[in-house]
């Protein structure tokens, strides 16, 4: 945990140093997106990469959600993925099928592989927090972000979306030196991006650990939570909240504690009320609706959401969100009233 020396003054930060505030804040997963019409006319003109290294609509994309959810926190417009195109893969986001990359397999494939200068060759996502940082005018905080190493590992030994992740789950198995040496270039890289987004003004950072709940709790001491533990040391003295979060993580959350993490991040197959029993009050929590009640009836919204706070209890140290990432078939309006029904919802203590 970072040493607090002043007490933040926004809800946001507050919660995620547990500390009371005036409601629960709530941002979410993929806010900015296909969901809403404002973005889809953005996109309509360039590519998603593109987008993600234009800063001025980059951080046009960031704001969007700002405006119409009234959302506690803005998070960077950019993808989990841009960092192993500036570790030298190649990668391709095509409509329909995703990302691709050219998969690493071999030694060869992992040396060739460099750490990067993330203001070289990522200047444009630092543009981006910068020119977000003066649209938001001190609104709310900006969440800087990157994939945690063994999500991003997935993707660069799967060339792309998996299920199984058995290219990846092959190395660690069989190849486990192989397997270490490119989970440290990945932290290396992701370190020093990290600590570029917080230089360019990034107030908060998420790693998202979206496929680590496919190991098993051994497995992830051993094979995904030491490079975590290795970031967030590292990210220690820079003075902004961690979240990690980790899907389909219920089986992970005492390991999940160890990361060093301000807050830990779950989906809906955990209740919160679990999580933050086992972790004993050494974190804050994060989430957890599932992104499918969105598509429900506004009634049933209220509901569930009413739901996860009762869940979250009167502590504070939560932070509303989804389990995972809002859909592109959601409506604009549901999730407003999600937004309208947690800021409502004042069950804390006044600050
Ligand atoms: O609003 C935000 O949350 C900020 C932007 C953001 C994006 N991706 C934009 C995006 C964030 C935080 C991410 C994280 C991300 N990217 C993750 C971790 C979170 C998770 O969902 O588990 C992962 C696994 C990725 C990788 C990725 N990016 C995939 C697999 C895909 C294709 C699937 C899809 O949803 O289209 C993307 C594309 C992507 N990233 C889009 C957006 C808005 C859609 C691109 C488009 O406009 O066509």
């Amino acid at each position: 945990m970072n040493k607090l020396i002043t007490e933040p003054t926004h809800r946001f930060l507050r919660a995620c140093y547990g500390l009371p505030t005036d409601y629960t804040p709530i941002w979410m997963m993929r806010q900015a997106g296909r969901y809403l019409p404002e973005y889809q006319a953005v996109r309509s003109r360039l590519g998603f990469l593109d987008l993600c290294k234009t800063p001025d609509l980059a951080a046009e994309v960031t704001v969007q959600p700002i405006d119409r959810l009234g959302v506690d926190a803005a998070i960077l417009f950019a993808d989990i993925l841009l960092i192993c195109q500036a570790m030298g893969q190649h990668l391709e986001f095509t409509a329909g099928h995703g990302p691709r990359l050219e998969p690493v397999a071999s030694e060869s494939d992992i040396e060739r592989l460099v750490v990067p200068d993330p203001t070289d060759e990522c200047g444009f996502v630092m543009e981006t927090v910068s020119e977000v940082r003066r649209r938001l005018a001190g609104k709310v905080p900006l969440i800087g972000f990157a994939g945690a190493p063994f999500t991003v590992a997935t993707y660069m030994v799967e060339g792309g979306s998996s299920k199984s992740f058995s290219n990846l789950k092959r190395m660690m198995f069989a190849e486990p030196a192989l397997y270490r040496r490119l989970l440290d270039k990945i932290t290396e890289a992701t370190t020093l991006y990290l600590e570029a987004q917080v230089e360019a003004g990034a107030e908060a950072l998420q790693i998202f650990d979206s496929w680590a709940g496919a190991l098993t709790a051994p497995d992830f001491r051993a094979h995904a939570l030491p490079y975590v533990q290795r970031m967030v040391e590292s990210l220690s003295n820079k003075d902004v909240p961690v979240i990690y979060y980790v899907g389909q993580a219920a089986h992970l959350i005492e390991p999940m504690v160890e990361s060093g993490a301000e807050v830990l991040g779950v989906d809906w197959r955990l209740p919160l009320s679990e999580a933050r029993r086992r972790i004993g009050g050494r974190a804050a929590v994060q989430g957890n609706l599932d992104p499918c009640v969105l598509l429900g009836p506004v009634e049933l919204i209220e509901e569930r959401a009413r739901a996860v706070l009762e869940e979250a209890g009167p502590k504070p140290g939560h932070i509303f969100n989804l389990g995972h990432g809002i859909l592109p078939e959601t409506s604009p309006s549901h999730a407003k009233a999600l937004v309208d029904t947690v800021h409502e919802y004042r069950r804390q203590a006044p600050a």
